[in-house]
C-alpha cells in the first residue's frame, strides 16, 4: 500500500519550505513598501556593521571561547569585512594585531589558532590574510616567509596534497590555504605544487564541484577551493570546467542565495563560497570553449545543460589562441596577478541582482552584521563572507582591472558599493597590489 503523502516529506523538504515562506514574505514586505522605505531597506548600514565589527575585535563574550582554536580567523572576518567597507585601520589597531598575531606564529613556522597553539594550515591563511589586510610594513615584515615555506614543505603529503597540520587531516581546504598563502607570499614552487593537482583532479565528482576528499559530496566551499588551486598551481585546464558551471549555476535557489549542495538550503556566506566560483570562471572561457569544442560534436553544448550563453559562443570571441597562452609554469608568482589582468568576455553567468537582494534584505542585519538566513543570528564569518559575495556580485560584469570604476552593478544606493576583491584569495585588490610591491622590493 502507498504511503499517506506527508510520510514523503523529508526533515529538509519541510525546512526548504519555511524558509521559502520566510524569505518571500521579506520580499513581498519589501515590495508592498513606499518607494522611499524601499530605498532605506536596501541600504548597507555601513556605520552599524563597522562598529558591529570594530567592538569584535575589542572585547568577545564568554560564549566566544569555542573559538579559542580559531583566533586568527575572527581577525580575517573582521578586518578583511572593514576594508570591504572601505574603512581604514589606525596604527594602534594594526599594532595590537600584528603584536596578537605574532604570537600565535610558530617558531618553526605557520600560525596556530592562538599563542602557543600547534601551527595550522587554516589559520596560516587566515593570519597572512589578516596582515596583508592591515597592510602597513610592520604587518608585513612579521611574516616569517623562510620559515612559513618549511612549515608548509613539512605540511606536503607524499601524495601530493596537504594535512591540515602535523598529523591532521588531507582534503581541499588544505591545498587552497596551503598554495593561496603561497602565491600571495611569492614562495610558491614546483615541490610545493608537485601532483596537487592530481588530488584536486581525484575530488571532481559526477555532480561536477568539488568534493572535500575523494569519494565525498561536492560542495560550494570545497568547489571554491579547488577551482582557485588549479588556477594558481596552473593547472585548471584539467578540470571539466562545463561540468563544474552546470553544477555551480543550478546552486543559486528561488530565495537569489546559493546553496552549499544539492538539495540543501540557501545560506549566506555561499554568496562567497558559490558566487565567488564565478569570478574565475569568467575568466576561463578560453579553456572551457577549448574543452567544449573537444567534445564530440556541436550539439554537446546543448547535452550539457550550459547557459545559453555559452552555448551560443563562437571562437571569433577568445583572446587566447591556444592553451600555451596561459602563463607558463615556470611563472607560477606571477598567475595571481595575471589572472586579474585578465579580460573577461562574457557573464555574469548567475543572477547577480537577485544574490544582492537575498544578502541586504535576508542576511542583513540593520543594527550591524549578516547571517546565514532569516531567523539565525549575526555572526562574524557570514558577514565576511556576505560581504564577500556581495563585492563579487557588484563587480562581476567588469571586462578587465583597468575599467574597476566605471562598470559595477550595485543594487540599491550607490553608498552600498564595496571594495573589490582579489577572487582567488579573497584580499582588497588594492591590499593585493600592495603585497606583490612590497615583497618584490626584498
Ligand atoms: C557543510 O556544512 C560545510 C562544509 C562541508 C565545509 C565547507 C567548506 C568551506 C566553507 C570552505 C573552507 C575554506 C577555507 C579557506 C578554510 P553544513 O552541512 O552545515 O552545511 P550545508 O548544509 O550548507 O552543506
Ligand atoms: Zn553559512
Amino acid at each position: 500500500m502507498d504511503a499517506a503523502p506527508e510520510a514523503n516529506v523529508t526533515v529538509t523538504m519541510r525546512e526548504q519550505g519555511m524558509v521559502e515562506s520566510k524569505v518571500f514574505s521579506i520580499y513581498q514586505h519589501f515590495n508592498d513598501l513606499p518607494r522611499r522605505a524601499q530605498t532605506v531597506m536596501m541600504e548597507i548600514a555601513s556605520d552599524k556593521h563597522a562598529e558591529y565589527l570594530t567592538n569584535g575585535l575589542k572585547w568577545l563574550p564568554a560564549s566566544f571561547c569555542v573559538l579559542d582554536a580559531n583566533r586568527p580567523w575572527l581577525c580575517y572576518w573582521i578586518l578583511h569585512s572593514l576594508a570591504l567597507l572601505g574603512e581604514s585601520f589606525d596604527d594602534n589597531l594594526e599594532h595590537d594585531v600584528v603584536a596578537f598575531l605574532s604570537q600565535c606564529q610558530d617558531p618553526h613556522g605557520g600560525y596556530g589558532g592562538g599563542p602557543g597553539q600547534m601551527p595550522h594550515l587554516a589559520t596560516t591563511y587566515a593570519s597572512v590574510n589578516s596582515l596583508i589586510t592591515l597592510g602597513g610594513r610592520s604587518a608585513l615584515s612579521s611574516i616569517d616567509r623562510d620559515r612559513l615555506y618549511a612549515f608548509l614543505q613539512r605540511m606536503k603529503d607524499p601524495g601530493g596534497s596537504f594535512r591540515m597540520h602535523e598529523k591532521g587531516e588531507i582534503d581541499v581546504r588544505a591545498c587552497y590555504t596551503a598554495i593561496s598563502v603561497a602565491s600571495i607570499l611569492n614562495i610558491l614552487d614546483h615541490e610545493l605544487v608537485q601532483n596537487v593537482g592530481d588530488y584536486i583532479m581525484s575530488c571532481q565528482t559526477y555532480e561536477g564541484g568539488i568534493a572535500g576528499e575523494p569519494g565525498s559530496e561536492a560542495h560550494g566551499g570545497y568547489t571554491f577551493c579547488g577551482l582557485a588551486t588549479m588556477i594558481l598551481i596552473n593547472e585548471v585546464h584539467r578540470l571539466d570546467l562545463p561540468a563544474l558551471i552546470n553544477w555551480v549555476v543550478f546552486r543559486q535557489g528561488v530565495e537569489g542565495g546559493f546553496q552549499g549542495r544539492t538539495n540543501k538550503l540557501v545560506d549566506g556566506c555561499y554568496s562567497f563560497w558559490q558566487g565567488g566560483i564565478f569570478p574565475l570562471i569568467q575568466r576561463l572561457l578560453q579553456i572551457i570553449e577549448k574543452q567544449l569544442g573537444m567534445m564530440s560534436n556541436g550539439s554537446s553544448k546543448r547535452n550539457l545543460n550550459l547557459p545559453e550563453e555559452i552555448c551560443q559562443m563562437d571562437s571569433s570571441h577568445i583572446g587566447l589562441k591556444s592553451l600555451q597562452d596561459v602563463p607558463d609554469v615556470a611563472n607560477l608568482s606571477d598567475i595571481g596577478f595575471e589572472f586579474v589582468k585578465r579580460s573577461v568576455n562574457i557573464g555574469p553567468l548567475f543572477h547577480n541582482f537577485a544574490l544582492q537582494q537575498y544578502i541586504i534584505l535576508c542576511s542583513q542585519i540593520m543594527d550591524g552584521g549578516f547571517r546565514d538566513k532569516p531567523g539565525k543570528s549575526r555572526d562574524f564569518y557570514h558577514t565576511c563572507y556576505c560581504l564577500s559575495g556581495l563585492s563579487v556580485c557588484q563587480y562581476i560584469s567588469l571586462k578587465d582591472a583597468d575599467s574597476l570604476r566605471t562598470a559595477q552593478e550595485v543594487l540599491g544606493p550607490y553608498s552600498n558599493l564595496l571594495e573589490p576583491i582579489h577572487p582567488l584569495y579573497n584580499v582588497v585588490l588594492d591590499r593585493y597590489y600592495n603585497v606583490q610591491e612590497f615583497f618584490s622590493q626584498l
